[in-house]
């Protein structure tokens, strides 16, 4: 049976500024073989990694990430909100994530935030970064905005999507197949440890979020999950070398 990817979430945010730098270079440190991040488009159409559509809680900012270019984006400090040792950390391009994870055979789980703030042409340039990176097997592309998972599809069949929901999916290895999705992104409380391997049987695997306490790590390692999301990569991994 292939390693649990252990996916930190937006880099190691519990002890680093998220979807920073800082925190995806600490997140390998600590033992994650995944990363997942959130990426959203600039006014000039450059992928930047930031979870709120908006910039005040992370940059400090008024207003919304879509409306400003990367140039002005790049002159905020993403870092000193978390602590005084990470001011002038930026808001990453999805470029650097994949060229730091690109030697290192690190799994990436890249979140479209496409829900509530449309990004016309979005799926489109993601892939065209990873195909560019030569990444397209290490890649999964998720989001709640399950029209635009379909729609990875329709520009590369090859590249794996993960469908991300709160609740109440019914047998979701049928709703995965009608929309071509390859893993199931479910809220932690959402996964029926029975139905992980029927999943699996079905051609879809698992890798719940946000799961940060040790006993539900280890209830989801035993169910069978092949994936977990985690702020705490080196806890995970601390479970993960144990077995
Ligand atoms: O990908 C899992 C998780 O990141 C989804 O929720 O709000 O943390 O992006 P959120
Ligand atoms: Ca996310």
């Amino acid at each position: 049976m292939p390693q649990l990817i252990n996916f930190a979430h937006r880099g190691a945010s519990a002890v680093c500024p998220e979807n920073t730098m800082a925190a995806f270079e600490k997140s390998l440190e600590l033992g994650a073989t995944g990363i997942e991040t959130d990426v959203q488009m600039t006014k000039d159409g450059r992928l930047v990694l930031i979870h709120d559509e908006t910039l005040k809680r992370t940059a400090g900012a008024e207003g919304f990430v879509k409306d400003y270019t990367y140039e002005e984006l790049s002159k905020l400090d993403a870092g000193g909100w978390f602590g005084e040792a990470f001011q002038g950390e930026r808001i990453p391009l999805l470029e650097e994530l994949l060229e730091l994870t690109q030697s290192r055979g690190t799994i990436v789980n890249i979140e479209l935030k496409n829900s509530s703030v449309p990004y016309p042409g979005l799926e489109e340039k993601v892939i065209e970064a990873v195909n560019q990176f030569k990444m397209g097997d290490r890649i999964v592309i998720s989001s709640f905005n399950h029209y635009s998972l379909l729609h990875c599809k329709r520009v590369d069949s090859e590249i794996r999507t993960g469908i991300l929901y709160m609740e109440g999916l019914y047998e979701p290895w049928e709703y995965a197949k009608r929309i071509q999705a390859d893993a199931l992104h479910a809220y932690k409380k959402a996964v029926l440890p029975e139905w992980v391997a029927e999943a699996q049987r079905n051609g879809v695997v698992y890798h719940p979020f946000t799961v940060n306490d040790e006993n539900e790590m280890k209830s989801l390692i035993e169910a069978g999950v092949a994936g977990i999301i985690t702020d705490y990569p080196d806890v995970l991994s601390g479970l993960l070398q144990t077995k």
